[in-house]
């Protein structure tokens, strides 16, 4: 980590319990720094503007087990999960060179950083610029941007104080998390090219330094510490079918029939706005949705699951229980002076609860039985920022659109209230609590649904968020338009996001604004087929862009991409599973897995799945090519299993009905059969497909479960490890399934290897244990 050297005089005090305290003068006033070593491979700062050597401003949290020396609402654990063994002269020697990047002014805390000429900064969550975010300055402040989001918008739904720093010469990475989720200023080497200042106007910063040394080190630390993403149900990777709106229960019900009857793999349909009672949350339409039992009763016999949205903003209406019950107990945020916060939603005026308090969000969440009863799957957020609109409501032409606008900074979160030390934390203003809202909402979700049904894995879709959001939801990347650049913008902040450790993931398919295309919706389906969340969605007034809505060729191409999809989802499945170990994206961008490769760090149009697939999208109208870049090593089309040499451009065919896609010499994929949903039954073989050089090696461990259930925390899942290695004209498999705890149903795994132009195939019984065969 490189500093630069400020102004302010440092001098250390003690050591206070396991952190180390430095007293910072600026002008006449003192400021603490307190820093510690968490674990080997993390360093925090914990920086405490103007004290006057009193204590009790950093000792906030109860010291019980699972808090912090302050509280946060992004980190996931407490401190007590952290022992290093290094010495005490040994830290103060590790800690000191960092407290040079820290200034205090009279009203904000600063973190200055050098940056190395070729230092590249990625992260931040859910931006519309380039990958590399030097030399852009940005709020970090959830938004509802008014307007179109293009290029150069600077603040979107969703932002993420946390970020890498890499160095493409040395292939080194560190990162950077700063636990504050009220407005932090970015300035990525504007001002001054060689230095990023982040800046809060805030009397207490925490900042954690991450050491890497690679890109996937850094993601596993900062999700050590900010948790990471559940396992989520197998069916959540499924195709999802969306619309503003499926307004009516036949309407649902006829695009169920239809992408069944068109045999178009789908596992979802949701269900916008419309199906509310005058936009109330948790009720039904009585006349559009007249016996929502029966309609979902239907979609599930068809296979299908089903989503509802659900938005913060609660109709006053002293008729509407949920808005009685709110301001009964409380449980709506406040001014200062007392009075209710209401804002304009699609309801027009609302309330919002207050989802800082622990009972608001265990009232909240007891509510989602409603939905579940009604026979609802899982659970849309949105408008969460919190964001505010009149854009239903508003026929007088002179109204100002509230389009952008959120809660105002002074009202107030009231927390752990008289409970200041304990889990909520203490009271705080919305201007110190803002980019929290959102996640809070999705927490009150997720965790309300974890426990009116304790044995499912919940399914929370969020458009806001923070860092720790992986603990409780999916994110996608809001109102996008239908055009080209919007195909490339999805890739950017798709990879931006699962950089910034939200790995699951996506982008409305076919684009939200305006009218989609069969052309258009053709290639954004090829890019939804690889994307960890995959929808498609659009606006209201916007023609219709299911799967079929543009006629042939259109449809057989899209049913041909999200096949696909279907076919690696016991792939998918498994990156997921490791997501939830190390925190590693599923879609990754080129520079996670090549970081000395300067030409795969400018790579802004294609991303790899996992270590070892390679898509490369379509993103011209009328394209039947593209080029491609290929790093280091040698690769496989996906689709015809033609040799392709890394470290070389190339120009790749890209008919409509496919897009350039890769695979990686010496890797093993496992593909399934074509399904119509995730989870139906068949007798199929699973296949394992074997890239391999002359005289290379490969191996693959996949993992499997019951898809569903919590089983699996109890050591309920399979996991079979393939290897395969070619000695001149053999090629030796060998299989080892640990199936302990659930039994995959297949009975045979197909075994197809790739030597350059040969193919090999062969097929091993299940069920044996451990066993090698050898193929030539
Ligand atoms: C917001 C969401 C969009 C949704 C609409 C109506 O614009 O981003 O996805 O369809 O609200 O609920």
């Amino acid at each position: 980590m490189n500093i630069s050297t400020q102004n302010n005089q440092v001098h250390y005090l003690k050591r206070s319990g396991y952190e180390y305290l430095w007293k910072v003068t600026v002008d006449q006033s003192d400021s603490l720094i307190a820093g510690s070593f968490l674990g080997h491979e993390i360093l925090r700062l914990r920086c405490i503007r103007d004290v006057s050597t009193s204590e009790d401003r950093y000792q906030l949290a109860d010291g019980g087990e699972g808090t912090l020396p302050y509280h946060s609402w992004m980190v996931a654990h407490g401190d007590e999960q952290w022992s290093t063994t290094l010495s005490e002269a040994e830290m103060l020697k590790r800690l000191e060179p960092y407290l040079q990047t820290i200034l205090f002014t009279p009203t904000q805390i600063q973190l200055h950083l050098s940056l190395e000429e070729q230092a590249r900064i990625y992260g931040f969550g859910e931006r519309t610029g380039g990958l590399n975010k030097r030399g852009e300055a940005f709020p970090i402040w959830n938004i509802d941007f008014p307007g179109h989001h293009d290029e150069g918008v600077t603040s979107m739904y969703t932002s993420i104080p946390f970020f890498t720093l890499h160095h493409v010469a040395t292939g080194q990475a560190s990162g950077v998390f700063i636990d504050y989720t009220g407005q932090i200023n970015a300035d990525l080497g504007v001002s001054e090219p060689g230095i990023a200042t982040l800046t809060a106007e805030a009397n207490e910063l925490p900042i954690y330094f991450f050491t890497g040394p690679t890109p996937a080190d850094v993601l596993r630390q900062y999700t050590e510490l900010t948790g990471r993403m559940p396992l989520p149900a197998r069916w959540t990777l499924g195709y999802h079918q969306c619309r503003w709106s499926y307004a009516s229960a036949e309407l649902a019900s006829s695009i169920a029939d239809q992408l069944r009857e068109r045999k178009h793999p789908a596992d979802a349909i949701w269900l916008d706005i419309d199906y509310m009672d005058g936009y109330r949350n948790f009720t039904w339409h009585p006349e559009r949705f007249p016996d929502p039992v029966a309609l979902t009763k239907k979609l599930h016999e068809q296979h299908f699951h089903v989503v509802t949205i659900l938005d913060p903003g609660t109709k006053v209406d002293e008729e509407y229980s949920i808005y009685r019950e709110g301001l009964a107990n409380d449980y709506f945020c406040r001014y200062p002076n007392g009075e209710l916060f209401v804002g304009s939603v699609w309801p027009g005026n609302s309330a919002f609860p207050d989802f800082s308090q622990a009972a608001v969000r265990a009232w909240w969440g007891k509510n989602y039985k409603a939905l579940l009863d009604a026979g609802v799957d899982a659970i849309w957020n949105d408008m969460d920022e919190p964001a505010l609109t009149n854009s239903l409501l508003n026929t007088d032409e002179d109204e100002p659109s509230l389009w952008g606008k959120t809660m105002d900074a002074s009202v107030v979160h009231q927390a752990g209230g008289a409970h200041a030390t304990g889990p909520d934390g203490p009271t705080v203003s919305h201007r110190d609590f803002h980019n929290a809202y959102g996640m809070e909402l999705a927490r009150t979700t997720y965790e309300g649904l974890r426990s009116l049904r304790p044995d499912s894995r919940p399914f929370v879709l969020t458009r806001s968020g923070t860092g720790g959001m992986q603990r409780y939801a999916a994110l996608w990347t809001g109102d996008n338009t239908s055009k080209w650049s919007h195909i490339r913008l999805a890739v950017r902040m798709c990879l931006s996001i699962g950089v910034s450790g939200q790995a699951f993931v996506g982008s409305d398919i076919g684009g939200f604004h305006d009218d989609s295309n069969g052309e258009l919706l053709t290639r954004f389906s090829q890019l939804g087929a690889l994307m960890p969340f995959s929808r498609n969605h659009s606006s209201k007034e916007t023609v219709s862009q299911e799967p079929w809505a543009f006629g042939e060729p259109y449809e057989s191409a899209i049913r041909k991409a999200i096949e696909t999809r279907y076919q690696l989802l016991p792939h998918l499945y498994t990156l997921f599973q490791q997501a939830t170990i190390d925190g590693s994206p599923i879609m990754r961008p080129l520079y996670y897995h090549y970081p000395q490769d300067e030409q795969a760090a400018n790579v802004e149009t294609q991303f790899l799945i996992g270590e070892t697939l390679l898509s490369a999208p379509i993103s011209e109208a009328g394209a039947t090519s593209r080029e491609v870049y290929l790093p280091e090593g040698e690769w496989f089309d996906y689709w015809d299993g033609t040799p392709y040499s890394g470290l070389a451009t190339h120009e790749v065919p890209a008919p409509l009905e496919r897009w350039p896609f890769f695979v990686r010499a010496n890797s093993i994929i496992p593909t399934g059969p074509v399904l119509q949903y995730t989870d139906q039954p068949h007798q199929e073989p699973l296949t394992f497909t074997c890239y391999l050089t002359k005289d290379g090696l490969a191996s693959y461990t996949l993992y499997e479960d019951d898809g569903q259930t919590q089983a699996y925390r109890q050591g309920a899942f399979a996991t079979t490890t393939l290897s395969c290695q070619t000695t001149g004209e053999t090629v030796t498999v060998q299989l080892e399934e640990q199936h302990k705890g659930y039994k995959p149903s297949y009975a045979f795994y197909t075994i197809i290897v790739h030597i350059g132009d040969r193919t090999l195939q062969g097929q091993i019984q299940t069920g044996q244990g451990a066993t090698t065969i050898k193929l030539s």
